[in-house]
């Protein structure tokens, strides 16, 4: 069982340089081009932006790494603006110039969403190992698309969505008729294979379930509480996401 790291920044600019030199010497630290879970919400969007203006200002070996989607909807059409492949690749991806051939993501418009998530799978154990994963948090305690329910040995599989996600959600893409009510995402189990785990976390909304994760029986309900019993696992947040920590 490992004690995660805990490292509290004073606002976004400041979360977005901490998240970023952490990501920039985990990558440095694997000699063959390292796989590296990244999310999509509104926290690690700060982060993207400085890995964007480093890599521009001369920092070339911040694209050395291999994109591993987390999650993505089901359903949505090849070249849909709310596809999670097409934000990433807007925010970080392809500022990055990270080529098709070092992403690997998930088909939205799948008829097999089975043979797809296995394909996954498979992809992931080719590699033999997910050398960074870095998370974000939901409010009811999800982590990618694992919704309260999830077990903790999960592979990656297709998922019904919370109304309680597609609310938060529907803040992307302006109404919850927009949020799609499948996705496919990465299993808790399959997360649990990452060497190192950086979980990003800001707001005041989030404090409760934060110190649930870390302090209530590690349990499906709460599918963040695998952490407890992850190695390598560094928690960055804001005050605000840390004010209900003792
Ligand atoms: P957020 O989403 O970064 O937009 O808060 C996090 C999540 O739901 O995993």
């Amino acid at each position: 069982m490992g004690t995660p790291t805990l490292i509290e920044v004073e606002d976004a600019e400041q979360f977005g340089a901490v998240v970023a030199d952490y990501f920039s010497e985990s990558i440095q630290q694997v000699s063959n081009k390292p796989t590296v879970v990244l999310p999509t919400g509104f926290t690690p969007l700060p982060f993207y932006k400085e890995v964007v203006e480093r890599y521009q200002n001369g920092e070339s070996y911040l694209n050395k790494f291999k994109y591993l989607a987390l999650d993505e909807y089901l359903g949505l059409p090849e070249g849909d603006h709310r596809l999670f492949a097409s934000w990433l690749s807007r925010e970080i991806l392809s500022p990055l110039s990270i080529l098709n051939e070092d992403r690997i993501i998930f088909d939205s418009a799948t008829s097999d969403t089975e043979g797809e998530c296995a394909r996954i799978e498979k992809a992931i154990e080719e590699k033999g190992r997910i050398d960074l994963a870095i998370i974000g948090l939901g409010s009811n305690g999800h982590i990618g698309f694992n919704e309260p329910g999830s077990h903790q040995d999960s592979k990656t599989r297709k998922i019904k969505l919370t109304l309680e996600t597609r609310e938060a959600n529907s803040e992307y893409w302006g109404s919850l008729e927009d949020v799609p009510t499948h996705a496919m995402t990465l299993g808790i189990g399959t997360l649990k294979k990452a060497k190192k785990t950086l979980l990003m976390v800001l707001g005041k909304h989030k404090a409760r379930i934060l110190k649930d994760t870390l302090s209530k029986p590690v349990c499906v309900d709460i599918p963040s509480t695998y952490l407890q019993n992850q190695e390598h696992v560094t928690i960055i947040g804001d005050r605000d996401a840390f004010s209900e920590m003792e």
